[in-house]
């Protein structure tokens, strides 16, 4: 199958969880508390700081089109109004870098991190706070706005504010209903808000080819006993709390009772997207208001149903709703062994280009093991495997594999 010319393919990855050095986030922080199953925290990673121009060097090796990356606030602004050139200029670098061997950035403003001052703020709980993350946007905005078009202002608002803000497995660990919808409502907010900044001020320096939106975490919601009305009933509640009133209210500007209206002040009901970011991983059988999954199904190391049908059925749901170009802006699957990640980028991407939508571009989900959260140190899936110790990095199988793909632009079964 031959892969259309205007689809680009690359790879994704966020700061916090490459990057390593940086202590002054709420991840570390959160990691120094006990948050991690292993013990790790962020500060080691793939010292990606160090070691970017090799990175960068490895991507273009691997034949990278396109890569997503994401900015770490505290860098840029370490103390509450207080900017560092020093940030701003390592990202210059790595930017520079990227431009060097022509691969396009797609950069991520806001992905799961916030600097320690903001999270004693009460971060995105607080609608007083939105302010100090629209001035951060606009700080970066103004001295990176050069050298990138494509923006993605917030990563999976509903992963963030769910693990956070309802389960309390994430910083800052709390679990209150009331602190959710906050969180939907204000991040709904800096969304639009940074959405019309990044447009004008790109547009004052001349440029006409900025691309904004966010990325979505869609996962596929089906009853797990299609005859037992509880499992339909809160498959459909869940479905909507955790996903589809956030990309109504991000995209659309519309208030929901997940998304109050009294913190959407000022937003107009209008379109705050130019391409649909999705970020998909798997599908949930819906018990009573629990996930759960198929027995029969097939699972990666961490337990997650690998359901390729799903990013076709979410890709074509959400064009005929939005209307706009596709992004897969993450898509990927924790291996350890190397064992069926390339059939699962083959039956993925076979999926995605069956669907007769307008599907741009494909990053996957990520280009080295990194510090995956609270699964810590212990979680890879990346492209490349990362030795923790020694930082060393070698490509896997599936990392050939995939870099044969964007090279012969011809999607072939994987070797066996
Ligand atoms: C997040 C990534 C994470 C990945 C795998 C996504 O929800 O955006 O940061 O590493 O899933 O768990």
């Amino acid at each position: 199958m031959k892969l259309p010319e205007n689809f680009l393919l690359g790879v994704a990855t966020a700061a916090t969880q490459i990057e390593g050095g940086d202590t002054n986030n709420s991840w570390y922080d959160w990691a120094k508390k006990g948050g991690t199953v292993d013990g790790s925290s962020p500060v080691r990673a793939n010292d990606h700081v160090n070691r970017y121009k090799d990175d960068i060097a490895l991507m273009a090796k691997m034949n990278m089109q396109i890569y997503r990356l994401g900015i770490e606030w505290g860098r840029i602004e370490p103390e509450q109004g207080v900017f560092s050139t020093e940030g701003i200029e390592f990202y210059r670098s790595i930017l520079l870098e990227l431009k060097k061997y022509d691969i396009k950035p797609l950069v991520t403003l806001y992905h799961f991190t916030v600097p320690l001052w903001f999270q004693d703020l009460g971060a995105f709980e607080k609608a007083e706070n939105n302010q100090l993350f629209l001035q951060y946007v606009e700080y970066v905005v103004e001295n990176l706005g050069d050298l990138v078009a494509e923006w993605i202002t917030i990563n999976e608002p509903n992963v963030y504010t769910v693990n956070g803000y309802f389960f309390g497995i994430w910083p800052p660990g709390k679990k209150s209903i009331q602190l959710v919808r906050q969180n939907y409502g204000n991040l709904t907010y800096c969304h639009i808000k940074s959405y019309e900044l990044i447009h004008t001020l790109r547009q004052k320096k001349g440029f006409a080819d900025t691309k904004v939106s966010f990325a979505n975490h869609l996962r596929i919601f089906v009853p797990k006993n299609k005859k037992n009305i509880f499992h339909v009933i809160s498959a459909k509640l869940m479905e909507y709390a955790f996903q589809d009133s956030l990309t109504r209210s991000f995209s659309l500007g519309k208030s929901s009772f997940m998304v109050p209206k009294s913190l959407l002040k000022g937003i107009k009901p209008g379109k705050y997207y130019d391409f649909i970011g999705i970020n998909y991983y798997t599908r949930d059988a819906i018990t009573y208001f629990k996930q759960d999954s198929f027995e029969e199904s097939k699972k990666n190391n961490l337990g997650w149903e690998i359901y390729p049908e799903g990013i076709g059925i979410l890709a074509k749901t959400l064009y005929k709703e939005y209307q706009a170009p596709i992004y897969i802006t993450e898509n990927g699957t924790c291996d350890r062994d190397d064992a069926f990640r390339s059939q699962f980028i083959y039956d993925h991407l076979k999926v995605l280009l069956e669907t007769n939508v307008p599907v741009e571009r494909y990053y996957h989900w990520t280009f080295m093991d990194n510090f995956e959260w609270a699964e810590g140190e212990t979680a890879p899936f990346g492209l490349v495997a990362l030795n923790f110790e020694t930082q060393e990095r070698t490509i896997r199988k599936s990392g050939e594999y995939y870099s044969q793909i964007i090279e012969t632009r011809e999607l072939l079964e994987p070797p066996m």
